[in-house]
């Protein structure tokens, strides 16, 4: 593919960004959980690009970004009451709901699958764009397929640049982990993806739901997983990643013993100071919610140490937010947990 200018767009620029999305271009977009690459969901062409940009399967479906709640009931085939309730309580925000799809959605959006997912973000950028734009718009996260998602539109330019048309920067993302997925076609409502949107918060206004197999464990060969995004390595910085499963105390001194100059650690900021190697942090023990916002900025700064091949990572609580970043840790450490 020839390489393509691409446009550097501020917050104010909404209506530039709207009239390349109707064109039929990629344009990077902030939204409160991560970048999205977003495309007219409508126009089978412009989200094929979007694939090709990525390098992304082409059996691993879109979501697709509304801007007003009405907007889904033209791209599913029923807003169940289940749906309604989950919109009522969490949209604007973090949640995807997977719902029956219409004729309106493009295979090339659902990977063949009957379904589509749906998510209404409470970024005003965002809104501001799919609203200017006028059509749903389909936004993967806007990173290369296999690297962590984007939270600062530097991240999209180093995965991206060259690659689509514009990117709109917006500053940091908010939340730093993508939205909650949650799937209204299994028997039981069933978490596809932990995010800042909880379990806990999804049991409270729909009763029982539950948690995929693959948010915690991996898939084994030739099972078909729910969500076909699970089945890929996610996430993942080039130097190799093992959780750690202990105490603080056994994290340092597991580090301490074991650690040699090719080996950094990723842990919270106040265990930084204890520890003899090469430190890479996100957020403090204390919140989940900072973890989230740091986690994949800190993966990318894995990244830009020299000579490190192996990496530390301390491993966070699996409570509220924490179960969403233990899950993404989880994928960029291929499942590697040391327990001690
Ligand atoms: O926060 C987010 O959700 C971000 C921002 C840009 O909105 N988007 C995002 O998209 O994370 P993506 O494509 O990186 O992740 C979508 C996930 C994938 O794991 C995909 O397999 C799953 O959702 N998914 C999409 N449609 C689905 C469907 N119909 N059934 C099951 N899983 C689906
Ligand atoms: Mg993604």
């Amino acid at each position: 593919m020839s390489k393509m200018n691409t446009q550097m767009l501020s917050a104010k620029d909404t209506q530039v960004a709207a009239k390349i999305l109707r064109e039929g271009g990629l344009v990077a977009i902030p939204t409160e959980t991560v970048y999205g690459l977003a495309a007219n969901a409508l126009d089978e062409n412009a989200v094929r690009k979007i694939f090709v940009a990525k390098g992304r399967p082409s059996d691993n479906p879109l979501i697709v970004h509304i801007s007003k709640v009405e907007e889904i009931k033209a791209l599913v085939r029923d807003f169940t009451p289940d749906a309604q309730r989950l919109a009522e309580a969490f949209w604007p925000g973090p949640l995807t709901i997977i719902l029956k799809k219409s004729d309106a959605i493009p295979d090339v959006i659902s990977g063949g699958l009957d379904t589509v997912a749906i998510r209404l973000p409470a970024h005003p950028v965002a809104r501001e764009i799919i609203e200017a734009a006028g059509c749903p718009l389909a936004a993967p996260s806007a990173n290369l397929s296999g690297s962590p998602s984007p939270t600062r539109a530097s991240h999209v330019i180093d995965d991206l640049s060259g690659k689509i048309d514009a990117i709109v920067d917006a500053g940091a993302c908010e939340v730093g982990l993508e939205s909650t997925v949650i799937s209204l076609c299994t028997t039981v409502p069933r978490v596809l993806r932990p995010g800042a949107v909880t379990v806990e918060q999804l049991r409270k206004v729909l009763g029982n739901v539950e948690v995929d197999a693959a948010v915690l464990s991996q898939l084994e060969k030739n099972v078909a997983p729910t969500s076909p995004g699970m089945k890929y390595k996610h996430y993942a910085p080039r130097a190799k990643v093992a959780i750690i499963n202990g105490s603080r105390e056994q994290y340092i001194s597991y580090i301490n013993t074991h650690g040699d100059s090719n080996v950094a650690a990723l842990c919270y900021e106040e265990d930084a100071a204890d520890i003899a190697v090469t430190t890479v942090t996100y957020g403090s023990e204390a919140d989940p919610s900072v973890q989230a916002t740091k986690l994949f900025d800190a993966l990318r700064k894995c990244d830009e140490l020299a000579g490190i091949d192996l990496i530390y990572a301390r491993c966070p609580s699996q409570r509220g937010v924490g179960l969403a970043v233990y899950n993404r840790l989880l994928r960029a450490a291929g499942f590697d947990v040391i327990n001690l």
